[in-house]
């Protein structure tokens, strides 16, 4: 549901949301309609103890002339205000509306500057926070109430800078479009999206103008890639390995790459994972997710950049077939790796799709998203990506872009101890390390697959973003799209 921008008065019909600074009853937009209503909001506000503080939240039903539910939506303090509370204040706005049975939301956007934001910019933001949070998987309910669509249809955010927010908007809808696509990739079970049927998707992807390539498992086997190879010879369903290109830059700019995990379903392998909470593993693609969506954004917006993903699809699956706990294995960088956890596979998908972009894409900045280590969880729980990079510029450029967009990195270590943890008495390195830092040690064997005097590398560690087990404003319960901003925003601050 793409919001409009309307510079009319707030409608008489539906749902008026209208946000409320604490300690200023009312903000610009609240008072306008408060004096349009005779001051209903004012002696509601009043009545209900409603001071605007962050959070808050006051429904006005019924009042004389104006839409029948009116809701004072609190934004705390006006200092405190900036984009990201914009968006939140347009997801907060669905989420109330969205439980009710109003078709229509109208969002009063304040037509001010706020602390150096225009208001056009603050009315996009607005609107994108409001579609962001009206996102649903819900293709798999057939019966009851969840299988009801719902009734919001329709989305405006009434101001008088509407023209100029209208034109702010039009990429951040290219946008949502990605996050969206990653939230569908990362909740679709693993029975649907598998590496053939993930790559089926990426191909509709043309239509936004991405040269798309699928490899399979013969060309991957001619190439060499022997550890992303081995992780999939437990399952039935075929590993693929999928490009997605979009040159929107100049014929000399080397590209950026984004490498995707690519696990479509994580059982651990020989090495199998306990029962409980297992089916989570369905998301264990959710580098590859982000990925997706990021290139659908880049294209989505015809960024002048060139950008190159690569995702690794695979499925780690027990079986006769499969990879036996002290395996050895030749990468196509041509080092071996003895695999003794079968349940450390992204890694082993990683390094011959890191290796692969490096050869044929000689990138100047390559950036890994996965969900790759449970450890990191331990760590950051919920709230930061772990960031690992051998470049400090680009380790503060990744901070920087995510922070922009309410997606935040936090640096972790990687050094020489962490290489050492990963030695192999047979092979060139183990896939596992010792106890500890588990992060950190998955994140020096991939270290071990950049080139040496090549490309700025960072590595993005999202086992804990890429699935949201509670809503926040702007995200419902389920696969977040967490990456697709912050990779788009990279890309928008430092590679065009
Ligand atoms: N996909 C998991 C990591 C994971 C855990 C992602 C929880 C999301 C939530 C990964 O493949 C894995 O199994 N990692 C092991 C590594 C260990 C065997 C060295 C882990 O973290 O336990
Ligand atoms: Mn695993
Ligand atoms: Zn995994």
């Amino acid at each position: 549901m793409t919001p409009s921008f309307s510079r009319a008065a707030p409608p008489k019909t539906g749902a008026v949301v209208v946000p409320v600074f604490q300690d200023e009853v009312f903000s610009d937009a609240a008072s306008a309609y408060d004096e349009a209503l005779g001051g209903a909001l004012t002696r509601a506000a009043k009545a209900a103890g409603f001071i605007g503080k962050s959070g808050s939240q006051a429904d006005v039903f019924g009042v004389d002339g104006g839409a029948p539910h009116i809701v004072l939506l609190g934004l705390g303090k006006r200092a405190d205000f900036d984009l990201a509370a914009a968006e939140a204040l347009g997801g907060r706005a669905v989420a109330r509306v969205g439980s009710t049975e109003a078709k229509a939301l109208a969002i009063l956007a304040d037509d001010v500057e706020i602390d150096g934001e225009v208001a056009a910019d603050i009315a996009a933001r607005i609107a994108l926070g409001a579609r962001l949070r009206a996102y649903r998987f819900d293709k798999y309910h057939t019966t009851g109430e969840a299988a009801e669509k719902p009734s919001l249809a329709k989305i405006a955010v009434h101001g008088a800078s509407a023209t100029a927010a209208k034109s702010r908007y039009a990429d951040l809808d290219a946008i949502a479009d990605g996050v969206f696509l990653t939230r569908d990739l990362v909740s679709e079970p693993a029975n649907v999206l598998y590496p053939e049927s993930f790559a089926e998707r990426c191909k509709e992807l043309a239509s936004l103008g991405l040269e798309v390539e699928v490899l399979g498992e013969a060309q991957m086997k001619k190439l060499g890639m022997g550890s992303l190879l081995s992780v999939g010879t437990g399952s039935v369903r075929e590993s693929k390995l999928v490009v997605m290109k979009w040159m929107g830059g100049k014929k000399t700019q080397k590209p950026v790459c984004f490498v995707g995990k690519g696990v479509c379903f994580d059982t651990g392998g020989i090495s199998l994972k306990p029962a409980a909470n297992m089916e989570d593993m369905k998301w264990d693609m959710g580098g590859a997710g982000s990925v997706t969506g990021a290139m659908a954004a880049i294209a989505g917006r015809k960024a002048k950049a060139n950008v190159i993903g690569v995702i690794g699809l695979v499925e780690n699956m027990p079986d006769g077939a499969a990879t036996r706990p002290g395996d050895v294995v030749t990468s196509m960088s041509g080092q071996t790796i003895e695999i003794l956890n079968t349940d450390a596979e992204g890694r082993l998908v990683l390094a011959d799709a890191l290796w692969y972009a490096q050869e044929k894409f000689k990138p100047a900045v390559i950036v890994d998203l996965a969900t790759l280590t449970g450890a990191i969880l331990v760590a950051l729980a919920h709230e930061y990506a772990g960031l690992f990079s051998n470049h400090d510029e680009l380790a503060g450029h990744l901070t920087e872009a995510g922070a922009s967009v309410g997606e935040k990195l936090w640096r972790m270590p990687l050094d020489k101890t962490h290489d050492e943890a990963i030695k192999s008495p047979i092979a060139d390195m183990k896939n596992i390390g010792g106890r500890w830092a588990g992060s950190s040690t998955a994140a020096a064997f991939l270290k071990r697959f950049i080139k040496e005097g090549g490309a700025a590398w960072a590595h993005l560690d999202i086992a804990g973003m890429a699935w949201a087990e509670s809503e926040s404003p702007t995200c419902p319960k389920g696969g977040s799209g967490f990456g697709v901003r912050l990779l788009d925003a990279y890309v928008r601050k430092f590679a065009e």
